[in-house]
């Protein structure tokens, strides 16, 4: 125990020495030294240098501390012209002629530690994912209102619909959501061929009912058989199935519901 206390006053001492340059303050001139090496700054900035090891990412692994922080130290050389500007080494991309990079990435030690703030980051959204802020914008919705941090309020985070929206039935998920509504034009609902028929149902309840109540075949069909693709579209009984009966018969009676009544209750 003894030891290692020696030890560290030793070390401590010698790191003094190390910086110690007779004749002017220690500390802020020998930092500001042309000799300073990037294996130096752990001893005064032991915390971004922890950071950077943490959490440094290319910032660690591809440029080292002196390649932002070139050309002295205070107080020889003024802090500020120390600081680097991101378009020193991030040039030629649309993301790179964003305003004020410090707003996402909050600390350039740790780049890819984003922080989204404020309403409007649309724009730099944009930048990398510009066909959602396109389909967007060019389907009116509430969702089209409001800034795309409302919802991805984290880089890569994908809120549940129903953080935000009752389900129009009990037990249904998230991915009985999209199956339906796609987020980025919300009222335009389509879907694909795997709908049960009560989702349908949580709206048009007694359809659901008066189908799979009846005895033909049309009670084994799914809503979304007939109905494909899109909400609200009609087909018609002759796309299925032409015109089944003699002309003769057909002069008399115009439309085929006049005999079978109802697709979601046939009579045959
Ligand atoms: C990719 C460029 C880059 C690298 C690499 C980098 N820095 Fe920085 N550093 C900056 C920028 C930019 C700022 C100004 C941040 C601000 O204005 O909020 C800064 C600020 C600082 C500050 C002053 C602000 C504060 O938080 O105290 C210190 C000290 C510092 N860096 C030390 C280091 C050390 C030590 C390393 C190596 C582990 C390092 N930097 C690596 C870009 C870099
Ligand atoms: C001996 C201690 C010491 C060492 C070693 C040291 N610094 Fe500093 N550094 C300081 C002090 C003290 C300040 C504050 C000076 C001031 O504000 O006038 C400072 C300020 C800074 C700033 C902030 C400039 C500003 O005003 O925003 C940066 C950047 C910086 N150091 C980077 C480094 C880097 C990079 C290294 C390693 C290559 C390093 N320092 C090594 C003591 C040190
Ligand atoms: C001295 C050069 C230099 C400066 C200054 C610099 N960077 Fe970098 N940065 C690099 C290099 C090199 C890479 C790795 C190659 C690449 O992705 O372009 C990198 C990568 C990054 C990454 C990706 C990190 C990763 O691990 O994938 C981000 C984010 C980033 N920089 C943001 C910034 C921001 C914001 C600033 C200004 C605060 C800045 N950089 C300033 C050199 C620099
Ligand atoms: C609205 C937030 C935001 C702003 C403002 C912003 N960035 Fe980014 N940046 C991001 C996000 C999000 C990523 C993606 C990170 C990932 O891939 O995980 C990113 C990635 C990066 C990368 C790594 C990927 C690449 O394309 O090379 C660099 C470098 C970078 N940004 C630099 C900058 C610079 C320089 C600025 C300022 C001119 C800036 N960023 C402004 C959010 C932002
Ligand atoms: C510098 C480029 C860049 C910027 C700026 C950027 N992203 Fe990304 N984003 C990426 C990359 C790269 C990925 C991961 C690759 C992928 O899965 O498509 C990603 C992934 C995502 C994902 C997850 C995708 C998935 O399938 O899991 C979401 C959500 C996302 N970004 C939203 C945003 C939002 C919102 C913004 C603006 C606030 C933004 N991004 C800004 C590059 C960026
Ligand atoms: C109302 C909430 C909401 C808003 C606003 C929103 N998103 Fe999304 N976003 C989501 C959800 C939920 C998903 C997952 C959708 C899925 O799995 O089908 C998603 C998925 C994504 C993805 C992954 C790829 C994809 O298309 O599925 C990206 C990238 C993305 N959003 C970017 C954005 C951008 C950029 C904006 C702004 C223009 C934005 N989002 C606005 C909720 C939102
Ligand atoms: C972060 C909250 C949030 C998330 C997540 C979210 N929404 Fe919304 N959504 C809203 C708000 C706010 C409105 C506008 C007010 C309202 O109608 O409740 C809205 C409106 C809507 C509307 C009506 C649009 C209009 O213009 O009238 C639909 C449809 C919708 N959302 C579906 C979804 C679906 C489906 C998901 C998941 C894929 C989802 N939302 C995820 C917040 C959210
Ligand atoms: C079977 C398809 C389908 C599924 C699954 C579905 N929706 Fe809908 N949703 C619709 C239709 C169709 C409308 C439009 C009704 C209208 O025109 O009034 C709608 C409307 C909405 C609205 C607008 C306000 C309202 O209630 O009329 C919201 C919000 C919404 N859905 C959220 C959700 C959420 C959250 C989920 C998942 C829990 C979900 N939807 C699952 C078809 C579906
Ligand atoms: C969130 C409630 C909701 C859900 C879920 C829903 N609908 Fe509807 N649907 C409505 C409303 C409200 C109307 C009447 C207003 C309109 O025409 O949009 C309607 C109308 C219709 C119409 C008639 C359109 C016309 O021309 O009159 C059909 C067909 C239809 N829905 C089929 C379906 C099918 C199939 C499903 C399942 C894939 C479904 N609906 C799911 C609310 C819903
Ligand atoms: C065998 C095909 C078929 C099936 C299965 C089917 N429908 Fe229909 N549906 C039709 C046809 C055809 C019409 C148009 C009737 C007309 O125009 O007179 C229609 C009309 C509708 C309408 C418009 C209002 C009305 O009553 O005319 C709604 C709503 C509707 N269907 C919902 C549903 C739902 C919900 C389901 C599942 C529970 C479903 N349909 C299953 C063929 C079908
Ligand atoms: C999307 C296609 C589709 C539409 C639209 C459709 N049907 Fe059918 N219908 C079917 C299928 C599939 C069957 C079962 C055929 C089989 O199994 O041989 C069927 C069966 C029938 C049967 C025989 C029922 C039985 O139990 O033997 C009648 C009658 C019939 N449909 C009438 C109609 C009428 C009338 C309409 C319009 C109001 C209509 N269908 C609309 C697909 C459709
Ligand atoms: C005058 C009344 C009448 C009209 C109008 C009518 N049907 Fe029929 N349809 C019948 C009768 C009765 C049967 C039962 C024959 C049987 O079971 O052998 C039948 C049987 C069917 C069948 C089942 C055939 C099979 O092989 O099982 C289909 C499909 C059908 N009709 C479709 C239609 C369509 C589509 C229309 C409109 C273009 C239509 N029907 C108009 C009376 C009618």
């Amino acid at each position: 125990m003894r030891n290692i206390v020696l030890l560290t006053a030793l070390l401590m001492m010698a790191v003094v020495l190390s910086l110690y340059d007779a004749g002017s303050g220690w500390c802020e001139d020998n930092a500001s030294d042309a000799q300073l090496q990037n294996s130096d700054c752990v001893k005064c900035h032991p915390e971004i240098v922890h950071q950077n090891q943490q959490a440094g990412g290319k910032h660690k692994t591809e440029v080292g501390c002196l390649d932002c922080h070139e050309g002295g130290h205070p107080p020889k050389v003024p802090g500020e012209k120390i600081i680097p500007k991101c378009s020193k080494c991030h040039e030629g991309e649309e993301h790179f002629q964003l305003e004020g990079c410090l707003r996402c990435h909050q600390n350039p030690h740790t780049p890819l530690n984003i922080v989204f703030s404020g309403d409007n980051n649309m724009p730099a959204c944009a930048t990398c994912h510009p066909e959602q802020v396109d389909e967007i914008k060019s389907n009116p919705s509430a969702h089209a209102e409001v800034d795309c941090t409302f919802c991805h309020t984290k880089h890569g985070y994908i809120p549940s619909c129903l953080k935000c929206h009752e389900p129009h039935r009990e037990g249904q998920q998230f991915k009985d959501c999209v199956s339906c509504h796609q987020v980025h034009q919300p009222l335009n609902v389509t879907y694909g061929d795997n709908v049960p028929n009560k989702d349908c149902g949580a709206c048009h309840g007694d359809l659901e009912q008066e189908l799979e109540s009846g005895h033909t075949k049309h009670a084994k069909l799914k809503c979304v058989f007939c109905h494909k693709n899109k909400h609200g579209v009609r087909p018609a009984c002759q796309d299925c199935h032409g015109v089944p009966h003699p002309p003769k018969m057909m002069k008399r009676f115009k439309k085929c519901v006049d005999c079978h009544v109802d697709p979601h209750n046939l009579v045959k």
